[in-house]
């Protein structure tokens, strides 16, 4: 077969380990042939994509990022896009099925192009491990990693100072990454967007521990919503897919904090660095492993299906069961968490 990857939506350590694996898989089992497609869907519309040998994924699994690039490109609302296009496209280059590599926009384009008779399969992806029907996506466990590190270096720095400092993370719907990362750095509070919590028990958290002796630590998704407030902070504008762009409600809770308890109090937003550099260990024995499960799929025939991991086992799931509303923190999750909060 002659099968194109492509990689779409928000960049992720391990998406490159994805691809490695699925080129290795198909030219070693099956004799397959592959294209990349450049940029996400835009690359298939466009006609733009490059060849993949095995030598081009050579050495690629150990590095962040991805060598397709990536954009939000949706394939339907793109003037040349929609299924009769891509077919079109398909067909005139000779590609068989495609391999959609992304979070759940990406994949919720490759369900409705799977519906309109588009052989594509996805692989699931995002830092924000907020995908339905896998328990883990690859690239969150580099983003704990990478927030853990930065929390410890805040905790020495904050306790130097007898300062209370506070760490803005990724997470727009979900808090998974505020969770693991906060209690992996021993957070003294952490506020995710799940859970609404009022400003007065953040400040009596802070006070306990500061009125002890330590640096208080407060950890922050980029998605929480203060009690009282209508939604998420977003003063920076949009995305180009319309989006609230988030960010700034570090900067905010530091201020609230500093004003209310007099402690001198720091913000530190991680940004995009939660999202660079190398994977993990981990994320990439994930991903390899997704990446040889969904060319699998493809020689299947199981359209409309991603990989997923369950348990340790990965299994195959149809993307309606991915797309059925977001992977939350379960409230009993963050209770377990909270117990070790302020005191
Ligand atoms: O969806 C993953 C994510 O990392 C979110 O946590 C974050 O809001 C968003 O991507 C940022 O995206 P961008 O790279 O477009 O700024």
């Amino acid at each position: 077969m002659r099968i194109g990857l492509l990689t779409s939506g928000g960049d992720c350590p391990g998406l490159n380990a994805v691809i490695r694996s699925a080129v290795l898989h198909g030219v070693k089992s099956f004799g397959d042939e592959f294209v990349g497609f450049k940029a996400g869907w835009r690359g298939i519309i466009e006609a733009d994509y490059t060849e993949l040998t095995r030598h081009d994924v050579r050495g690629i699994a150990r590095e962040g990022g991805t060598i397709l690039g990536t954009s939000r490109t949706h394939p339907y609302n793109h003037p040349k896009g929609g299924p009769e296009n891509i077919a079109k496209q398909l067909k005139r280059h000779d590609v068989d099925a495609v391999i959609a590599i992304g979070g759940e926009g990406t994949l919720a384009g490759a369900k409705r192009l799977a519906d309109d008779g588009i052989p594509v399969v996805g692989v699931p992806k995002t830092i924000d491990n907020d995908l339905k029907a896998t328990d883990y996506t690859f690239g969150f466990d580099t983003a704990i990693s990478i927030a853990t590190d930065a929390m410890d270096r805040l905790r020495t720095t904050g306790e130097s100072h007898h300062r209370a400092m506070v760490a803005e993370v990724m997470g727009r719907h979900v808090g998974w990454i505020a969770l693991h990362s906060g209690m992996a750095a021993g957070a003294h509070a952490i506020l995710i967007p799940e859970q609404r919590v009022d400003i007065d028990q953040v400040c009596e958290w802070v006070e306990q521990v500061h009125s002890r002796g330590r640096s208080p630590l407060v950890v922050i998704a980029e998605g929480f919503i203060p009690e009282g407030a209508e939604e998420a902070l977003a003063g920076k504008g949009q995305e180009a897919d319309g989006r609230p762009r988030l960010g700034g409600i570090g900067e905010w809770i530091t201020a609230q904090i500093e004003e209310r308890t007099g402690i001198e109090t720091r913000n530190t937003t991680l940004g995009h660095i939660q999202r660079g550099g190398n994977p993990t260990g981990y994320d990439r024995v994930l991903a390899t492993r997704f990446g040889i499960k969904a060319l699998d799929l493809v020689h299947e025939g199981a359209w409309g299906h991603m990989a997923a991991l369950r348990g340790t086992e990965i299994i195959k799931v149809d993307l309606a069961e991915a797309l059925d509303g977001l992977k939350t923190v379960p409230a009993e999750r963050y209770e377990e968490a909270k117990i070790l909060f302020g005191r």
